[in-house]
């Protein structure tokens, strides 16, 4: 169990906030698979203190989601704060600032990893935060900017001091963007220092590793990311490649199900193909059927089309 705040996570394996991706569809998939809580994807502060009805649809969820962390990012204290307050009233259970984004037009403009090059101003948000809204705040990092400046010790001391209540580490500095490998002795290293829970992540690939990442640097929990995108069963310790395609179809159905109430037919359809192609990577003769698949506007045609296969 861990302990953030109030706020009590069972299971220590989470699916990690990506855009595009950890939408509620898919966290209630790999929520009902294990995955401890429900972490949304990044929004912007400037779009929810403007209002953005798109941008505030990004934090619908299902009880079932709970726990729910709803992430943002933005670099002015202000906005920020105000946009919090905005999002408090749709009652999560953590807020958390993204202090990891290496995307160029987010963190050269000060957000996201660009929050690392400003320690004092980050402290200053989380301070805020902490004020403004009466959920724990949690942070997720990277271990600095580049390897010429690996800041981690004072981020997490800076975060810490603010008041921050748990940190999720990404093992890469922002120049790395998604190249190279994490640095896992950096994320043990945070957590032999920290007095909040910490969160690991960069490059898991399975249950095991996951479990033996725990074992090996001791952190509280860990979030996968790519390696759970088509592959929710990694939250539960059963492995795709030996599923059945009758377990493969059934999850994609219930995906799709999802997704056409979440976003109605059309949207639902046109958003769930990234999802299908990695549900349906690695098997054998499913390439027509994959071809198909992407080409269906219908919810009607895309059960038939599954349907109509056999492996
Ligand atoms: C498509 C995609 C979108 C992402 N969006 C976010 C995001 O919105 N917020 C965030 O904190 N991290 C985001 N990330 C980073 C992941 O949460 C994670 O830190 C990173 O992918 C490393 O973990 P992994 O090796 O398990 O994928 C994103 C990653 C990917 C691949």
């Amino acid at each position: 169990m861990i302990q953030i705040g109030n706020v009590t996570i069972k299971d220590k394996i989470i699916l990690s906030p990506m855009a595009g991706i950890s939408d509620s569809p898919y966290r209630q998939i790999c929520r009902e698979m294990g995955s401890g809580l429900s972490f949304t994807e990044f929004v912007s502060t400037d779009a929810i203190s403007h209002n953005s009805k798109k941008s505030i649809d990004m934090f619908r969820y299902q009880e079932m989601e709970r726990p729910i962390i709803f992430q943002i990012f933005g670099n002015k204290i202000d906005v920020i704060t105000e946009a919090a307050k905005i999002i408090a009233e749709l009652k999560p259970d953590i807020i958390d600032l993204n202090m990891g984004c290496s995307v160029s037009k987010v963190a050269h403009k000060g957000s996201g990893a660009g929050l690392l090059k400003n320690l004092p101003y980050a402290g200053k948000i989380i301070e805020s935060l902490r004020k403004a809204v009466d959920v724990p705040v949690t942070a997720k990092i990277r271990i600095g900017w580049d390897l010429n400046s690996l800041n981690y010790k004072e981020t997490v001391k800076v975060l810490q001091e603010s008041g921050v209540c748990a940190i999720s580490v990404h093992g890469r500095t922002k120049s790395m963007a998604y190249s190279g490998v994490a640095n896992w002795n950096v994320i043990a290293e945070i957590k032999s220092m920290a007095s909040v829970p910490i969160f690991g992540n960069g490059d898991i690939q399975s249950h095991e590793e996951a479990i033996q990442k725990m074992k090996e640097t001791n952190v509280d929990g860990v979030l996968i990311g790519r390696a759970a995108i088509g592959n929710p069963w990694i939250f539960s310790n059963v492995k795709r490649e030996g599923l059945d395609f009758s377990e493969i179809k059934r999850i994609i159905l219930r995906h799709l199900d999802l997704m056409v109430n979440f976003y109605g037919e059309k949207f639902g359809i046109i958003l769930f193909r990234k999802h299908v192609a990695k549900y349906l990577k690695g098997f054998y003769g499913v390439s027509e059927l994959k071809n198909n698949l992407m080409q269906v506007t219908t919810y009607e045609d895309f059960v038939r089309t599954i349907n109509e296969y056999s492996p």
